[in-house]
C-alpha cells in the first residue's frame, strides 16, 4: 500500500520523505489554509520534494471553471493530480482532464456507486472519506471493501485512496482490505511506529545494558 501524508505541511512532509515514507501528497482547502501559504507556490514546493502524485484541489462549482483551474493547477509540475469533487459537475470535469492525460483525483467520495462513476469517467484515483463516515456511525472500511470489490469485478485501474484516516487502526483496516493507497496527517504516520512494549523492552534493555559496565563507542 502506498502512503500519501495528507497535508501542506512541507516541513513534516520533507521529515517523513527524508525515512522513505512518502509515495506522494494530498492536500485540500482547509489544509492550504492551515499551512498559511500561497496554493500554488507551497504545490510548487512539495511537487520538488515528493517525486510521487501531489494532489491539489480546484474550489469552482462549475465544470468549465474547474477544467480551467485543473489545467493552471497541472502546469504547476508533471506530478500534480488535480482533485475534483464528486459532484456531476466535477465528473465532468474527470472526464476532460482525464481524457487530456492529467492525474485526476476524485475526493469526498461517500459510496460505492460514486467510486464506481469516478472509476467510468477515467479517474486515476477516488478518495472515499472513511473517518468522516465513522463520525456518523457507518463503516468507512466497509466503503472500502465494496469499492474494491467492484473495480476487480470490472478491472477498473482508478486506484483506492483512502482519505480521513485518522488513527492507526484506520491504516491498518485499509491495508487488510486492499486499499492501493492510504493518505493520512503525519502525526497518524508517525504513530504506526508506536507500541508501548517496544519502549518497555528497550528501557529494560538500556537498563541491563547500563550494569555491564561496557561501550559500544
Ligand atoms: O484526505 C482528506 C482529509 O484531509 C479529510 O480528513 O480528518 O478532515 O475528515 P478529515
Amino acid at each position: 500500500m502506498k502512503f500519501f501524508v495528507d497535508s501542506a505541511d512541507v516541513s513534516a512532509i520533507r521529515e517523513l520523505n527524508d525515512l522513505g515514507l512518502v509515495d506522494g501528497v494530498t492536500t485540500n482547502p482547509s489544509l492550504i489554509l492551515k499551512s498559511g501559504r500561497d496554493i500554488m507556490e507551497v504545490t510548487a514546493e512539495i511537487c520538488a520534494l515528493v517525486g510521487g502524485p501531489v494532489s491539489a484541489e480546484v474550489v469552482a462549482p462549475q465544470a468549465d471553471a474547474m477544467i480551467a483551474e485543473g489545467r493552471k493547477l497541472a502546469g504547476i509540475a508533471p506530478n500534480v493530480a488535480v482533485k475534483l469533487p464528486l459532484t456531476w459537475e466535477g465528473l465532468k470535469a474527470c472526464k476532460v482532464l482525464s481524457g487530456e492525460g492529467r492525474m485526476v483525483n476524485v475526493t469526498l467520495c461517500f459510496s460505492a456507486p460514486q467510486a464506481l462513476l469516478a472509476a467510468k469517467a477515467g479517474a486515476s484515483f477516488i478518495s472515499p472519506f472513511i473517518g468522516r463516515l465513522d463520525d456518523l456511525a457507518i463503516d468507512g472500511i466497509d466503503l472500502i471493501g465494496d469499492i474494491r470489490t467492484i473495480y476487480d469485478n470490472y478491472g477498473f485501474e482508478t486506484q483506492i485512496l483512502a482519505a480521513s484516516v485518522r488513527t492507526v487502526n484506520h491504516v491498518l483496516e485499509v491495508a487488510r482490505i486492499g486499499a492501493d493507497v492510504m493518505t493520512a496527517p503525519p502525526e497518524v504516520i508517525r504513530k504506526l511506529a508506536v507500541h508501548p512494549l517496544t519502549d518497555a523492552g528497550l528501557a529494560q534493555f538500556l537498563s541491563d545494558w547500563e550494569k555491564t559496565g561496557q561501550k559500544i563507542l
